[in-house]
């Protein structure tokens, strides 16, 4: 794997999945598991097969549907969830070894707090499990990521120590998740570097990041951690996901696009299809994309306001840092309403077919205010009604 790539995990049908009310028919994760391949993400996390006999199904589905090609391109690794229990284990197993490339992941908590009130478990106990689990999906698997739970509260010394006996039984990947979103960006970018510069081993894995939004921080924090030597990020589609939600791949996606050129970083993904994926994505699970989230909400290419209309429209990079084409949008789009200046509105009358002279085109711009002053936005129909009154009256 070149350095400068960084390998995009879409968990939006395992973590993304556990939103609340975000579940998705089998026929549906079929359609999103096609559409991340064809879009290019590299691993495919397509459930947690012990959870219920279904999700070992869709897996198994994912598995051999997507998971293999029959024209000889490439396709995603295709992975499971498991606990660090045997049977979990097993049941992942099951579940991908009809992929080309399949991948068990398996985790643990390392943090003090889920060692001591949920697992009940002291430190020498969790290494133990650590050892034992991993050489067991190691001996069923080739590919085995490893993942510390709530490693951004965990002790970085027992961490270090817990990603050694990780790697030592067989791990390929190490996955360090912010699972509760509490770290800060230089925290975060912190413990990934004091990961990679203490942990003995680690040069022959993987080092992945997953943060959760909590604190609305899970793309700052994962692109903290690939800064500080991450080469995978574990993500879903519109940020889906546990509570507040995971880092949302189109964010790191475009984020390491938009700023190739300085961070000299980049993903296998074709930035054409977020558009298509976000909407396909919030069409299963209900969940409706917030207008001004980045990329992919309805306002991220949008403008309203006079100033920056006129600017777009002499040259958009004076208010876009991105093409709309890049993310699979035909156009940016010039928002009418009572921000918008006369130049906006010449444009959009000369969309619909009008050229007015400039004393009917300043009479139409006032009444087209004071209509703005009513309403939140002038539609088209608003436009043509206005320019009929014009006629009307004159
Ligand atoms: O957030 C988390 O810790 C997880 C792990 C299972 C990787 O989702
Ligand atoms: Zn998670």
């Amino acid at each position: 794997m070149e350095s400068n790539i960084v390998r995009i995990f879409d968990t939006t049908l395992r973590d993304g999945e556990q939103s609340p009310g975000a579940t998705m028919t089998a026929a549906e994760k079929m359609e999103v598991a096609r559409a991340l391949a064809r879009m290019g993400v590299d691993v495919i996390e397509a459930g947690f097969p012990a959870a219920s006999p279904d999700d070992l199904e869709a897996v198994r589905r994912i598995a051999l549907e997507i998971g293999n090609s029959e024209d000889g391109s490439t396709v995603p690794v295709i992975c499971g969830l498991a606990r660090t229990i045997e049977g979990d284990i097993d049941k992942a197993w099951e579940a991908v070894k009809g992929a080309a490339h399949p991948r068990i992941h398996t985790f643990i908590a390392t943090s003090d707090i889920h060692m001591k009130y949920k697992l009940k478990m002291d430190r020498e106990q969790v290494l133990d499990q650590i050892a034992r689990m991993v050489a067991h999906a190691r001996e069923l698997c080739e590919d085995v990521e490893f993942s510390p739970e709530d490693a951004g509260r965990s002790d970085p010394e027992f961490l270090y120590q817990a990603l050694e006996v990780a790697i030592e039984a067989g791990a390929t990947t190490l996955n360090i998740p912010d699972t509760v979103g509490y770290t800060m960006p230089d925290e975060f970018g912190a413990l990934i570097a004091g990961i990679i510069k203490n942990t003995k081993g680690i040069e022959k894995c993987v080092v992945s990041v997953h943060c959760h939004n909590d604190l609305g921080l899970a793309t700052a924090n994962t692109l903290a951690g690939i800064r500080a030597g991450a080469r995978q990020a574990e993500v879903t589609i519109n940020g889906i996901g546990e509570r507040a939600g995971n880092t949302a791949l189109e964010e790191v996606v475009m984020a390491l696009h938009a700023r190739r050129q300085v961070m000299d970083l980049g993903t296998n993904i074709d930035t054409t299809q977020l558009t298509r994926l976000s909407k396909l994505v919030s069409n299963y699970t209900g969940m409706s994309v917030q207008p001004n989230k980045a990329i992919v909400g309805a306002n991220a290419f949008a403008h309203e306001a006079g100033i920056h209309q006129d600017g777009v429209l002499k040259n958009t990079l004076t208010y876009e840092i991105m093409k709309p084409e890049t993310v699979g949008l035909s156009a940016s789009k010039l928002v009418l309403g009572k921000h918008s200046g006369r130049h906006a509105l010449k444009e959009r009358l000369i969309s619909l077919g009008y050229t007015l002279d400039e004393e009917s085109l300043n009479k139409l711009f006032d009444r087209f205010k004071t209509l703005a002053d009513k309403k939140k936005t002038i539609t088209d129909a608003d436009i043509e009604a206005l320019i009929s009154d014009e006629i009307y009256q004159n």
